[in-house]
């Protein structure tokens, strides 16, 4: 039988969802446990990452695990022409479970049907970003004690942004309504406007990033344009720095908004803003460390109590 994997957020059910925030709520009050004694977690790094491997690795640390892996696909065999395969039965060979994220959508799935042991995407092109996700609505809940009946406004690249598509569907377990926030050229592609319709959730598409928009929410995730998606690079000079938000665009939100961010940043939130207490992309991504505890205690069945 294959380990069970975390390769897309709908490999959870909502019951799975609130288990996870629930474990992870344990291990934001006491992170450092004895739990993964013993065990050897990879880390497969084929882009550049800062959070998602740093958290990754902290997380393991806290609980004893030992870690192996790459952060540069120049110091491993890929560059030899190593292919995925033969990569994962390798690594496989060394460790408990496989933490991989790669340019190609569809990687993790792939890497997820030749592993034996447990993979979890940490985000295959712009497909999925699951951990992230997981993460995002551990804060959502955190900061709107409810994750029921929320306005989400996610504002910027909704077309190649894969922590924004897994979030949509992460967040379709408990009535959301989105504002997209996109000019034309990285609007939300149709696939997450049928899901939507098919799942009976409310959105509404804006060009600007309007009053209304942000008024209206009780969590605006922000998001980065992302250059290293773009094929034509005119397209991205015309794009990149299409809405800031500032801390005075703030000042008629409603008290309990958090604005959130995957990060990093380049110019989509004015520093102005990490004052505002409704500012939460730090402790966001704080919050990576106990998620991630807890997903991966989830995935290797080990009883955090
Ligand atoms: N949010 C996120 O995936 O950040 P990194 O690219 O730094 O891992």
């Amino acid at each position: 039988m294959k380990p069970k994997s975390l390769v897309n957020i709908d490999d959870y059910s909502r019951d799975d969802i609130l288990r996870i925030i629930e474990t992870a709520s344990k291990f934001k009050k006491h992170p450092d446990r004895s739990l993964l004694k013993g065990l050897v977690c990879g880390t497969l790094f084929f882009e550049p990452s800062t959070r998602t491997r740093l958290s990754f690795e902290t997380a393991i640390n806290r609980l004893e695990g030992r870690i192996i892996g790459f952060s540069d696909t120049a110091t491993s065999s890929a560059t030899k022409g190593e292919s995925l395969k033969d990569t994962i039965m390798m690594v496989s060979n060394y460790t408990d479970i496989i933490i991989m994220r790669h340019h190609l959508e569809g990687s993790a799935r792939y890497a997820s049907e030749v592993s034996p042991v447990p993979i979890i995407n940490a985000g295959d092109g712009s497909n999925q970003h699951p951990t992230q996700t997981m993460l995002d609505i551990f804060s959502i809940h955190e900061t709107q004690q409810t994750l029921e009946n929320l306005t989400i406004t996610i504002v910027g690249d909704l077309k190649y942004g894969r922590a924004v598509h897994s979030l949509i569907e992460g967040l379709s377990h408990f009535n959301p309504t989105f504002n997209f926030v996109a000019p034309e050229e990285m609007k939300i592609p149709d696939k997450h406007k049928l899901y939507c319709d098919k799942k009976s959730i409310k959105y509404q598409e804006f060009a600007d990033f309007s009053p209304e928009s942000i008024n209206s929410a009780d969590i605006l995730y922000m998001t980065r344009v992302q250059k290293e998606r773009f094929t034509d690079l005119m397209e991205y000079e015309k794009v990149k720095n299409v809405y800031t938000l500032r801390n005075e665009m703030l000042k008629d939100s409603k008290p309990n908004l958090k604005v959130l961010h995957p990060l990093p940043r380049v110019k989509e939130i004015d520093q102005d803003v990490d004052n505002n207490p409704k500012a939460y992309y730090f402790e966001q991504a704080r919050n990576g460390i106990y998620t991630r505890q807890a997903v991966i205690c989830d995935l290797l069945n080990i009883d955090v109590d």
